[in-house]
């Protein structure tokens, strides 16, 4: 009796083990494939909790339905990737995966994402929740998540980004942000965004991109606005103060009235999309038709472009500077330009003034009250020959021979009837250049003196040693006079 029950009771207990092991989310033979740390499920419906098998670490859900994640969804594992995507998912809880790296949650129905949802994921770097229903973002969303490199919440419904919510999300490279509700974008809502290299907008109700709100990205590469239908005016600084961008997409962003002329100062710039987007003719936006036609720069499908220059051209613009390259650092007798790019309706007359007065004009014709100046003249109008300087049609002086007389601040006005305008162009001297040339000064003198040294040294051991030979000579024959003359001379060399 006894030892049957003992037997019944193991039969039933490894049953159950049995049952227990095998009860993971690998059972659904069609639906589920459990290889090595990986669980992948398309079309499984199951509510509640997924029991994984011991060990996974990669999660991949497609239209696995459920309506609430939280601590206790999932059973088992040490999750680092957990995919799980249009699944009709509402509410995301805490999740508790110390190890999680990875987490795509796009293509649901998230209206509400926990406040502490990331709190215990330090390891966070790649968050997707695009394509959800989002209208509020916590403050504190991302409050613990500083690994964090892409965040995407593209596609939902909020309609402004607060000033803390990438706070302290300092190592982000990679951010997409773009909805048709998001008008808004708090000062220094990115500011803080040290690394960012890929700014993603598009499909977004924002009007203005004002610099308050971004802040410096030396490392940004990629702005991405297609599709911001609303969209009038980017600041200038905003791509200014950006200067590696390569690549700026603003495909069918309707008409934009200020486009910012820094787009000129940008070195690196491969290509500006413009398919399907217009600029207004307008004298702010004048610079585009100079730069448009430089063949050094890409602008990509332009289609409206000769609407563009048939309008500006009927329209009367005092001139503006758009471009300097100030400061400017030049190396001694090297030759260097400074630019001065001005647009103007006419085509504006250019003047620099130089450091030490003199004054250069280029298409003066444009100014009547400069027509009558010489093109180079000093301060009593005098015309002047320069064998250093020039200057050429489009309004750069030439430094043909950069000597020291040509370090100061130069000042580029341009005047047309219609108004006038200046900037000033710092011109330094390459200072590595001046260090070397210090430190070959230095070198130089150092060794002539220490040459003068030797010299003197041999000098006065040859004179001493012709005076002692002397004094050899003149023990043989000493006179009265010589001998108290050389008594010096003759105990030196003995001690040298
Ligand atoms: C599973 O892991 C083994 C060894 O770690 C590896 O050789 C194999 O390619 C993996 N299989 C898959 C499908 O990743
Ligand atoms: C987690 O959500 C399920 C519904 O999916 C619910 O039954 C369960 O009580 C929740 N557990 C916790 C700890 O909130
Ligand atoms: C996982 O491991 C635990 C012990 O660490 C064990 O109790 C459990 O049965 C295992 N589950 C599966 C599905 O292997
Ligand atoms: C979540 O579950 C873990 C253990 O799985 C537990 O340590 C933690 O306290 C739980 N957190 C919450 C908020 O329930
Ligand atoms: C950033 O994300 C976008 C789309 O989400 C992708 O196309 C791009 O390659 C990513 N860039 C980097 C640097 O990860
Ligand atoms: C988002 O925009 C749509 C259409 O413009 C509007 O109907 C909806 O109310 C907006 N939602 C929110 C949360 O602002
Ligand atoms: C940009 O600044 C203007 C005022 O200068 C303001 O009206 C607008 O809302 C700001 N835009 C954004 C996106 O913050
Ligand atoms: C552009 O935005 C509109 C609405 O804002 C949307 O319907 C359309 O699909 C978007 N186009 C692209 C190419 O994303
Ligand atoms: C053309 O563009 C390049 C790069 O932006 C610039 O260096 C050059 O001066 C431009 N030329 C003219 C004539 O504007
Ligand atoms: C002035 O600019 C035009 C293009 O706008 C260019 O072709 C020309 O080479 C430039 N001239 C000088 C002297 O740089
Ligand atoms: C040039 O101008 C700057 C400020 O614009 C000034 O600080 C600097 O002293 C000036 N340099 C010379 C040589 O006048
Ligand atoms: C330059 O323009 C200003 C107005 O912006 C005007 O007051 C000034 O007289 C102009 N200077 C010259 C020399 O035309």
């Amino acid at each position: 009796m006894d030892s049957l029950t003992i037997i019944l009771t193991t039969i039933i207990l490894h049953k159950l083990t049995n049952a227990l092991d095998t009860a993971t989310i690998c059972n659904n033979d069609n639906a589920c494939k459990c290889i090595n740390n990986t669980v992948s499920c398309t079309t499984l419906a199951q509510d509640g909790v997924f029991v994984l098998p011991n060990g996974t670490e990669i999660v991949h859900f497609d239209n696995v339905p459920i309506t609430i994640i939280n601590n206790s969804t999932f059973a088992n594992g040490k999750l680092q990737k957990i995919t799980w995507v249009a699944s009709k998912i509402k509410f995301v809880e805490a999740l508790n995966h110390n190890d999680l790296k990875y987490l795509d949650l796009s293509r649901n129905n998230i209206i509400k994402l926990s406040d502490d949802i990331f709190y215990n994921c330090p390891c966070l770097e790649y968050v997707d929740l695009s394509d959800n229903q989002l209208n509020i973002l916590s403050d504190n969303l991302f409050l613990h998540s500083s690994s964090l490199r892409t965040i995407n919440l593209e596609k939902n419904i909020f309609n402004s980004i607060s000033k803390n919510l990438f706070k302290h999300t300092i190592n982000l490279q990679n951010l997409s942000i773009g909805n048709p509700n998001l008008t808004f974008l708090d000062e220094n809502a990115m500011t803080n965004l040290y690394k960012l290299e890929y700014l993603s907008i598009e499909n977004s109700g924002i009007r203005n991109l004002n610099q308050s709100s971004f802040g410096v990205h030396i490392y940004l590469y990629s702005v991405i606005l297609n599709n911001c239908t609303h969209l009038t005016s980017i600041d200038n600084n905003f791509i200014g103060s950006s200067s590696n961008i390569k690549i700026i997409e603003l495909n069918n962003c309707g008409t934009i009235e200020s486009l910012p002329s820094s787009i000129v100062s940008l070195k690196n710039l491969q290509y500006l999309q413009m398919s399907n987007t217009q600029i207004q003719p307008n004298c702010q936006n004048g610079w585009f038709s100079q730069w448009f036609n430089n063949e050094t720069t890409t602008v990509v499908g332009y289609e409206k472009y000769s609407n563009f220059i048939k309008t500006l051209n009927e329209i009367n613009c005092p001139p503006t500077i758009y471009y300097t390259n100030s400061p400017i650092t030049l190396q001694l007798t090297k030759k260097g330009i400074i630019n001065c790019m001005a647009y103007g309706n006419p085509f504006p007359a250019f003047t620099w003034l130089i450091p030490g007065g003199l004054t250069f004009h280029e298409n003066k014709q444009a100014d009547v009250d400069i027509a009558h100046h010489p093109n180079i003249h000093n301060w009593d109008l005098n015309q002047i020959v320069s064998q250093s300087l020039l200057t050429d049609k489009n309004g750069s002086l030439h430094i043909l021979r950069m000597l020291r007389t040509h370090i100061g601040n130069y000042t580029c006005y341009v005047s047309n009837k219609y108004g006038n305008s200046s900037k000033t162009v710092e011109v330094h001297l390459d200072s590595g250049v001046f260090f070397n040339i210090k430190i070959n000064a230095l070198l130089l003198g150092i060794s002539s003196a220490l040459g003068f040294l030797m010299l003197t040294i041999l000098c006065c051991a040859l004179k001493l040693l012709l005076k002692r030979l002397n004094c050899m000579k003149k023990r043989s024959q000493p006179t009265e006079t010589e001998m108290g003359s050389t008594e010096k001379p003759k105990i030196l060399p003995e001690n040298v």
